[in-house]
């Protein structure tokens, strides 16, 4: 009669064993490369070894019988693989790992390795059974593709670091003209208060002195623009807070109280002398005409995003525009004007209650620009 554990005689593989075992018979004839160690015995030698693996690696049977599977491993092994493989033995787990292993003739292949332990219901450890696969086609594609990769995202490292650095490049070079142009600014004030001084006639120095503002109003411009780390863009908030502080500064009328509702509009830097240009008008008016004789009050300048627009709003609470000078056009007003039909703004007076206050409507971008809201 067939014995319970009858599988424990292929314990006897090596010899005529296992005649009328199929799965003995299966193991010796199947394609897949499978050997048995006994880690019972010194060294857990290979106690079983079928043709297959015998094809995979150019060893006659008798060579390897009785070996330590090491045999099988090279220069060029990876150790990690190696102690993988130590520690599942050690733990009599089953492991599945890639290993580089080497045939008789040192060729190496990948070995794509399946081990597991043959444990008897009492729990004794008597086999190790393991199955080999060449997966060598497998693993080269794969460290082509790996190596592609590799090889793409230093292309693509190196492309980026050119064009951060071509970036750098035309940076400085922009920052350097606006620094120029600011300088040359500052020279052609200079000019205008050297100039003005010599002036008598009181209407001419004021529009000397209203001159200079704008002069400097565009030297402002351009100091931003060197300080800022993008050159495409001006911050119109950012740079109504320098403009307005300065100018009510400047004016020396410290009853007027500044105040301010920004928030971050960018437009593209083409935009930035005409805008400035314009915020400057405008604050520069209610210094002048909205608070005469000392009268104390109180400017307040708003700018806001309004989707593909923005606005900007400059109100006073002084004695409000004279009815006289709505349909005149002073040089200030047709400045005003011209620079809004540059900018394709709409501009908007409004009495206040009391003062003036006057809402400008900017698109953001400039035309045929793509559309960054
Ligand atoms: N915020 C304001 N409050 C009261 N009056 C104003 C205000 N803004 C403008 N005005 C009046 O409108 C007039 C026209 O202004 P405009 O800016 O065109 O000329 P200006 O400021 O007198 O001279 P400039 O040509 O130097 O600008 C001013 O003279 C002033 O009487
Ligand atoms: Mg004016």
């Amino acid at each position: 009669m067939e014995r319970d554990d009858a599988w424990h005689l292929t314990g006897d593989l090596m010899v005529e064993h296992g005649k009328g075992d199929p799965f003995a018979a299966a193991i010796r004839a199947t394609r897949m490369p499978m050997i048995v160690t006994d880690p019972r015995r010194d060294d857990n030698p290979i106690v079983f070894v079928n043709d297959a693996f015998l094809r995979l690696t150019g060893y006659e049977r008798g060579e390897i019988m009785g070996r330590n599977c090491r045999f099988l491993q090279g220069p060029d092994t990876d150790p990690n693989a190696i102690q993988q493989l130590r520690e599942a033995v050690g733990a009599r787990r089953d492991i599945s790992v890639d290993i580089l292993n080497y045939r008789k003739d040192g060729t190496s292949f990948w070995n794509a390795l399946y081990m597991s332990p043959v444990i008897t219901k009492g729990g004794d450890l008597h086999y190790f059974f393991a199955s080999q696969l060449d997966v060598t086609d497998r693993v080269d594609a794969q460290m082509r593709t790996q190596n592609e990769k590799e090889h793409f995202e230093r292309e693509v490292a190196k492309r980026t670091r050119e064009l951060s650095d071509a970036l750098a490049a035309k940076t400085m070079l922009v920052h350097e003209v606006d620094h120029r142009v600011k300088n040359n600014l500052q020279m052609v004030a200079s000019l205008l208060t050297m100039q003005t001084r010599s002036i008598s006639d009181p209407t001419a120095r004021e529009a000397m002195k209203s001159m200079l503002t704008r002069v400097e109003a565009l030297g402002t411009v351009h100091k931003r623009l060197y300080q800022s780390h993008d050159v495409e863009r001006f911050d119109v908030a950012e740079f109504a807070r320098e403009l307005a502080t300065d100018l009510v500064r400047g004016s020396g009328r410290s009853e007027i109280s500044l105040h301010l509702d920004l928030e971050p509009v960018e437009v593209p830097v083409e935009k930035a002398p005409p805008v400035a240009l314009m915020m400057n008008e405008l604050i520069t008016n209610a210094l002048k005409h909205a608070f005469p004789s000392n009268r104390p009050g109180r400017l307040s300048i708003r700018v806001q995003p309004d989707g593909r627009y923005f606005g900007i709003r400059i109100i006073d609470d002084g004695i409000g525009m004279p009815q006289e000078v709505v349909g005149t056009r002073s040089f200030g007003k047709r400045l005003i004007e011209s620079l809004a039909r540059q900018l394709n703004a709409s501009i908007a007076w409004q009495p206040g209650d009391p003062g003036t206050s006057i809402d400008i409507r900017l698109p953001r971008e400039s035309p045929g620009a793509k559309d960054s809201t």
